[in-house]
C-alpha cells in the first residue's frame, strides 16, 4: 500500500505500537511527523530513524494545552503539513508497569488517578482534534484516526488479571469508550469540510507477557493468541491511506475476533 501522498502526524510515537507504525509508514513512503514525551522512548525512536529525510520528531505532551495549541503551526511552518493525524498517545498499563507501579484496585482508585488517565487519553485526544480543526480541517482533505482498545466497547475480563503484576484500570476503558464518542461526534461535524475520522481498536498486543497471561487472554480471542504489533499496523496503514477515503465515523476492531464472540 503506497503512502507516498501522506504526511502522518502521530502522538505517543515511541511506544510499542507507535514505533511499529512509524517504521511501517516510512517503509511505505510516507512522511512521518513523530511526537512523544521526552525520554528513552523518544530517544530510541529518533536514533532508529536518524538521517531519514521523511522522518521528523517533535517533543509533545498531549496533556499540555499550550503545547498542543502551537504544535501544528510549528509543524506547518517547518514544511511538514500533515494530512493524517493519529491520536495514539495514552497512559497504558505498560507505561505504569515500566515505572514499577501498577494500577490501583477500583475501591482504592483516587479521583486524581482516574482523571490523570482521562486527561491524557481523552482530553489530550480532544485537544489534538480541536487544534486540527483550527489549523488543518477545511484547508485541504485530512483524516484523523483515534486509537481505542478492545476494552473500549467491551468490558475487561477481570479474572485473567488475577495474580498478574498488572491489572486492567477502570479509567483506561472509560477513556477508550470516550475516544470513539469523539470519533462519531466529529465525523458528521467535519464531513462538509472533507475531513474523515475513524477509530481503530487494537486487541491484546504481545509485548513480553508471561506464558500464563498469554494462555488466559488467548482463550478469549477467536484467533487463540495475542496480536503482533505489525498486525495492528497493517490495519492502521490502511486507515491512513487514500484507499480508506470513503470511510468515516467507523470503529475497526483488530482483535483476532475478541469482540465478535
Ligand atoms: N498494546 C496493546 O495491547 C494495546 C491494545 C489496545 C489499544 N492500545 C492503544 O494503542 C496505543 C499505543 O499503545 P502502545 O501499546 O504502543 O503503548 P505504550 O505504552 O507502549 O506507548 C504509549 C506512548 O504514549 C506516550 N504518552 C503517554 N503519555 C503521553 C502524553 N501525555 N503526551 C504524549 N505522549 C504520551 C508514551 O510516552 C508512549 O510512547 C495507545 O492508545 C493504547 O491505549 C494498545
Amino acid at each position: 500500500m503506497s503512502l507516498t501522498d501522506r504526511t502522518i502526524f502521530i502522538t505517543g510515537s515511541g511506544g510499542v505500537l507507535g514505533s511499529t507504525y512509524v517504521r511501517r509508514m516510512l517503509a511505505e513512503g510516507a512522511r512521518v511527523v513523530a511526537t512523544d514525551l521526552p525520554g528513552h522512548r523518544a530517544e530510541a525512536l529518533q536514533a532508529a530513524h536518524e538521517g531519514n529525510a521523511n522522518f521528523r520528531f517533535y517533543t509533545l505532551d498531549v496533556g499540555e494545552e499550550a503545547q498542543v495549541e502551537e504544535i501544528f503551526q510549528r509543524v506547518i511552518t517547518d514544511g511538514w503539513e500533515p494530512n493524517v493525524v493519529l491520536n495514539n498517545a495514552a497512559i497504558t498499563g505498560e507505561m505504569l508497569m515500566g515505572a514499577g507501579k501498577s494500577f490501583p484496585d477500583f475501591c482504592d482508585t483516587t479521583v486524581a488517578d482516574f482523571e490523570r488517565t482521562l486527561h491524557t487519553n481523552l482530553t489530550g485526544a480532544f485537544m489534538i482534534a480541536r487544534q486540527m480543526d483550527r489549523d488543518i480541517v477545511g484547508r485541504y482533505p485530512a483524516t484523523l484516526i483515534n486509537v481505542a482498545s478492545m476494552y473500549a466497547l467491551n468490558g475487561a475480563h477481570h479474572p485473567i488479571y488475577d495474580g498478574m503484576p498488572f491489572k486492567n484500570f477502570s479509567a483506561y476503558g472509560v477513556s477508550k469508550a470516550g475516544i470513539h464518542g469523539l470519533t462519531v461526534w466529529l465525523a458528521g461535524y467535519w464531513a462538509p469540510r472533507k475531513a474523515t475520522v475513524n477509530t481503530i481498536a487494537p486487541g491484546a498486543v504481545f509485548n513480553g507477557h508471561s506464558d500464563e497471561f498469554q494462555r488466559r487472554v488467548g482463550e478469549l480471542i477467536m484467533a487463540g493468541r495475542m496480536a503482533k504489533p505489525d498486525e495492528i499496523a497493517d490495519a492502521m496503514l490502511f486507515l491512513c491511506s487514500a484507499q480508506a477515503g470513503y470511510i468515516t465515523g467507523q470503529l475497526l476492531n483488530v482483535d483476532g475476533g475478541f469482540s465478535a464472540w
